[in-house]
């Protein structure tokens, strides 16, 4: 039977700020997981993410800073490189879509997506007003112009060009009254501006039958979430599909791919290059390895291979309705299954909720640079481990709803890690060197209780597998935890540190088979905690090799020498 493959892909964060605990818990870790299990069941994958490094929000920061644009995404895509590496989260490619490296490949796609689409006749090409700011010399996108609500009975001050936050409806920018332009804080002008909208309602039928599939199989146990589903064909029902602006006026971004005086100064919008990075950077690896970048098929094309998407929940609407829209519009037939030859739609777009903030004894709050509410991983990174975070982040994922970052349950999940895991580990480890001299005793004539948890192993591998194949990061998990318990019990009920003193053939009983249950932990703990399970590697004296899935309940031979314990966890005291 040939391996099972996938194509997973972290969303690109914009290359305008560094990362914070939230953009981990929210698609980053959760895919690592994923891709380290399925790595460790065999399947063939690539994991591909990069930095977004087009839109106007690279532009305004640039500004900010007061460094040309390219410095500046050049700055933060290393930035969040480094502090990817360092919680372990392991890309086969980290491209940049405006990154030197990658930028040709990424224009190329890119407009090439653009050309099929409007050779489609999916593109309607109009003229609207927009607010422009004479300072920046520049259209300002929505969330880029502030003023006052024009509804008589609320009139808030507190309203963005797309909707007011004080009474939430919607609008179009030129009805804000007293716009002012948040790229340089003077008042922006209505100009005519000529753009190409995308015709998604002519797309929405096969979109909402497609995602129907997707919500039946998910009702059946499967594994696209209810928020996904909600807020993709919940809007397609209830609102239908508007036509939508892919172009905008700007110079930073790929350009407008016609000959046409209208689109000159023009540039795809954002949202439509960016999802198209996991295109063309699987491209850039395809060239790196082996030399040629059309092997992209082989991932993109080819119904064999499963496409998943990891996602926060703003992201949701874009990778759930507007890119498939982008992806069926290339096909040539009215097919959604993705025949070989087109591009495919994703398996599944997995997405969380946000991570909020919270100090103690407060209301929960939205991660904010200003306010001082998010943890940014690099300083994390300088006083604390890596796989306490993951643990944390996964035993506490948003993912059915949101939760919040408070540290002092992080200190409390670590003091879990460290009494429940760590624990266990560790006091095998050292009873097996103190007492055995550092070799696996003899099995000696293994009784119920020795066969029991032995067999409790297998259930639990089991059950973590069934958890993270739907994608059910925190449950699964919390079976691993189960495991390291019970190991902990049967520790405590055999009790080798009293039949030492008495039947040294029942003490070395038990920590064989103590060592069996971590050999197994070795393997099910790495997609979560990938340091811990390496220091585990060491301690039992095994290679990489041992993290494979199907070798999770290998036992350790009597007389296997073992390395010296380590400390997995460090104890952390409470705020
Ligand atoms: O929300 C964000 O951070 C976007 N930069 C995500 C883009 S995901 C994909 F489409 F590239
Ligand atoms: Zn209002």
């Amino acid at each position: 039977m040939s391996a099972r493959r996938f194509l997973v892909t972290g969303a690109l964060p914009y290359s305008n700020n560094r990362l914070h605990v939230g953009h981990i818990a929210g698609a980053y870790l959760p895919s690592d997981i994923y891709v380290r299990y399925l790595r460790a069941t065999g399947a063939e994958v690539r994991y591909i993410c990069g930095s977004d490094d087009n839109g106007v929000a690279a532009l305004k920061s640039a500004r900010e800073e007061g460094i040309p644009v390219e410095e500046l995404t050049a700055k933060y895509h290393a930035a969040q490189k480094n502090a990817f590496a360092g919680l372990g989260i392991r890309f086969d490619l980290y491209g940049g879509t405006h990154q030197p490296e990658f930028v040709r490949t990424h224009e190329r796609l890119s407009q090439q997506f653009f050309l099929t689409i409007h050779e489609k006749g999916l593109f309607t090409k109009r003229t609207t007003k927009q607010l422009f700011d004479e300072q920046a010399q520049q259209f300002l996108p929505d969330r880029y112009v502030r003023g006052t609500c024009p509804h008589p009975d609320c009139g808030s001050d507190n309203a963005f060009g797309d909707q007011c936050e004080a009474c939430g409806r919607i609008m179009e920018q030129t009805a804000l009254r007293n716009p002012v332009s948040l790229m340089t804080g003077s008042t922006p002008v209505a100009r005519d501006t000529t753009h190409w909208f995308m015709r998604l309602d002519q797309l929405q039928d096969r979109l909402a039958d497609w995602l129907r599939s997707k919500r039946d199989t998910a009702a059946a146990g499967a594994c696209w979430r209810p928020i996904v589903i909600n807020q993709s064909l919940g809007r397609i029902e209830s609102e239908g599909l508007p036509e939508r602006a892919m172009t905008r006026d700007m110079t930073w971004g790929v350009p407008v791919p016609l000959d046409d005086p209208d689109a000159r100064g023009k540039v795809l919008y954002v949202w439509f290059d960016a999802p198209i990075g996991y295109v063309s950077f699987t491209a850039a690896w395809c060239q790196q390895h082996g030399g040629d970048p059309e092997e992209y098929a082989r991932w993109w094309k080819d119904p064999d291979c499963k496409i998943v998407h990891f996602i926060g929940e703003d992201n949701i609407v874009f990778h759930a309705i507007t890119w498939p829209a982008m992806l069926l519009a290339t096909h040539d037939s009215p097919s959604v299954q993705g025949e070989r030859g087109e591009f495919q739609l994703p398996h599944n777009v997995v997405s969380n909720a946000f991570l909020n903030f919270r100090f103690p004894g407060k209301e929960e709050e939205k991660m904010s640079k200003s306010r001082g509410t998010a943890i940014w991983i690099e300083d994390y990174l300088q006083d604390y481990d890596p796989d306490p975070l993951r643990y944390y982040l996964t035993a506490n994922a948003p993912e059915q709803a949101r939760t919040a970052f408070e540290f002092a349950d992080f200190v409390s999940r670590n003091t879990e890690l460290l009494n429940v895991l760590g624990n266990f580990v560790n006091r095998t480890v050292t009873f097996a060197h103190k007492y055995f001299d550092g070799k696996v005793p003899a099995p000696a004539g293994r009784e119920a209780i020795d066969q029991e948890f032995l067999a409790a192993r297998q259930t639990a591998a089991d059950a973590v597998a069934l958890e993270l194949e739907a994608c059910r990061f925190k449950a699964a998990l919390a079976k691993m935890m189960d495991l390291a318990r019970a190991g902990n019990v049967y520790f405590d009920t055999t009790a080798p540190f009293r039949t030492r003193k008495t039947d040294m053939d029942a003490c070395g009983r038990a920590i064989n088979v103590c060592l069996q249950g971590v050999r197994t932990l070795t393997t099910v703990m790495a997609p979560f905690l990938p340091f811990m399970a390496a220091r585990c590697l060491g301690m039992l004296r095994l290679d990489e090799s041992a993290l494979s899935w199907g070798r999770a309940m290998e036992e350790l031979p009597a007389g296997h020498s073992l390395g010296a314990p380590e400390i997995l966890v460090k104890k952390l005291d409470p705020p």
